[in-house]
This record gives C-alpha cells, sequence and structure tokens, in this order.
C-alpha cells in the first residue's frame, strides 16, 4: 500500500459485510482511521478486529437520526473532522410490481434515501473541517441506470442517491467538499447472494446468471469496489466531484 490516506479520518456506514468492510480495510491500510457503523453489534465487533487498530465501532442505524447525531459526536470528540464520509449502509429486496408493500416502500426508501440524505447532511460541520478538503462518496448501483424485473423501488432509491451526488454539488460550492456516488455492479456479497433467498443452489444460480450478463466475465468483488474507493477518497480524485464511478464489469456500459 502507498499511504494514499495517511491521517484521514474516515467513516463508511455498513462497515461491517461486503462492500463496506472491504472498503473498511483498504482505507485502513492506506493509513485512514477508520469509523465504521453497522446495526448489529456482534458483526460490528468481529469486523473491529478484522480490520485492526486504525478502526473504531459505532452501533448505529443510519435510518435513526438520534444514532447519526451520536456517531457524530463520538467522531468530533477523538477527531474534530471527517476527511471521508463513504455513505455505503444501503440494500433492498427483489418485489414485483403488484406486491410492493408500503413496509417494503418505506424501508427501502429509509434505508437508501434517507439514510443517505442524513448521514451526509449531518456530518457537514465536520467536514467542512477536513484537513485539505473533504471527499463524499455515495452508494450508488447499476441498477439506476437500467431496468431490472422485480427490483424497481431499490433501483428507484439508487437513482435517487445519483442526483443527491449531482445536486449537493451545487448546494456545496466552494466549501472544498468533493461528492461523487460509486455504482458498483454485482458484487459477491451479503447482501448480494441473500437477494436469491437461503437456498445456497438458488444462490449459485443467481451469480451465475449475474455472471453471464457481465462483459468481463466474472461477478466483482468487495476490494475491486475499494479500490475506487480509495481513489475517491484520496487526493488522486482532487478534480473530481459529482460524477457517478461506475465499477461494473462493464454491465451499463455497452
Ligand atoms: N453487492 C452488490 O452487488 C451491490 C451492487 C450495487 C450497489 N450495492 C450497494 O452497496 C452497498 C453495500 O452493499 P453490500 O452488498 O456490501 O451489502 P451487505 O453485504 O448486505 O452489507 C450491508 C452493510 O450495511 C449495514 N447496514 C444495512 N442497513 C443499515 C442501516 N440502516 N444502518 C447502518 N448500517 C446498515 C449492514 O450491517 P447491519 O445489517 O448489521 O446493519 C452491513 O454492514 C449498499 O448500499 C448496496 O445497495 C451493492
Amino acid at each position: 500500500m502507498s499511504n494514499k490516506l495517511a491521517g484521514k479520518v474516515a467513516v463508511i456506514t455498513g462497515g461491517t459485510s461486503g462492500i463496506g468492510l472491504a472498503a473498511a480495510k483498504a482505507f485502513a491500510s492506506e493509513g485512514a482511521h477508520v469509523y465504521i457503523t453497522g446495526r448489529r453489534k456482534p458483526e460490528l465487533d468481529a469486523a473491529v478486529a478484522a480490520i485492526g487498530p486504525k478502526a473504531t465501532g459505532v452501533q448505529a442505524d443510519s435510518t435513526r437520526l438520534d444514532d447519526l447525531d451520536r456517531l457524530y459526536e463520538q467522531v468530533r470528540a477523538a477527531h474534530g473532522r471527517i476527511d471521508v464520509l463513504y455513505a455505503n449502509a444501503g440494500g433492498g429486496g427483489m418485489v414485483p410490481l403488484g406486491e410492493i408493500s408500503e413496509a417494503h416502500f418505506d424501508d427501502t426508501f429509509n434505508r437508501n434515501v434517507k439514510g443517505v440524505v442524513f448521514t451526509v447532511q449531518k456530518a457537514l460541520p465536520l467536514l467542512d473541517k477536513a484537513t485539505n478538503g473533504a471527499s463524499v462518496i455515495l452508494a450508488g448501483s447499476t441498477t439506476s441506470s437500467m431496468g431490472t424485473a422485480n427490483f424497481s423501488i431499490y433501483s428507484a432509491t439508487k437513482a435517487a442517491v445519483r442526483n443527491l451526488a449531482r445536486s449537493w454539488v451545487l448546494d456545496l460550492k466552494g466549501r472544498n467538499i468533493r461528492v461523487n456516488t460509486l455504482s458498483p455492479g454485482p458484487i459477491h456479497t451479503p447482501g448480494l447472494v441473500e437477494l436469491a433467498g437461503p437456498d445456497q443452489a438458488q444462490q449459485q444460480g443467481l451469480l451465475d446468471y449475474l455472471t453471464g450478463q457481465l462483459p468481463i466475465g466474472r461477478i466483482g468483488q468487495p476490494e475491486d469496489i475499494a479500490k475506487a474507493a480509495v481513489y475517491l477518497a484520496s487526493e488522486d480524485s482532487s478534480f473530481v466531484t459529482g460524477i457517478e464511478l461506475f465499477v461494473d464489469g462493464g454491465m451499463v456500459q455497452v
């Protein structure tokens, strides 16, 4: 590693699994101190142990505003600033039109839109204090750029996220806070395989189907996204703001 994030203070929501955990490991190995969140305490403790001494875990649900206040108060007291914020917590399930319940709609929009909005808004006072400008990364998805059967609500939340980045770049003009959307294609994480339910054969079927959709010929790994997150977090991307960076094996590029 090349210490691209030396001395930076980073917060990654949903850092206990999948993409968020891989990004937290990469940020720490590049020299950042990383705060990670998650709702489940045992998974949070295990992730902090796996990342090592440069990690702090804060049990927090991004949809609960008092949890976000507690998270940022802890960061403020210890470090006084945030240099990198990766609003990664999110997810969703597959439900076809005709069966969309109010609970499915509210849960998906709360996790992927409300959670992202308040994760970023409440961090602004600490982002303003970043050492050399701040980087905010929003978790998008290729699903926002295509139709996917049974996935309309999740996909709509990710289309909303894409616009949040465009509009916030204008709201934050002149404040030295960059905002970019990082949009993965299919990445082999617990969140992805669980879309197929608990049956392992069905999970493998989903992975095989998705692999067949990908020009690059393989499913993505969390580390593929972590490398792109390090780029957006670091000064390598110092003139990059408002973009959607696709890391998708070509899924929506052809
Ligand atoms: N995997 C893919 O193929 C893919 C593709 C495109 C976009 N994405 C996006 O990438 C992000 C990460 O996905 P993943 O596949 O890595 O998911 P994952 O394996 O299910 O991990 C999700 C993480 O977020 C946490 N989390 C979920 N809801 C939360 C909440 N309300 N507050 C705080 N933490 C929460 C989870 O921990 P707890 O459950 O303990 O809270 C866990 O740490 C998501 O935004 C997802 O939509 C994933």
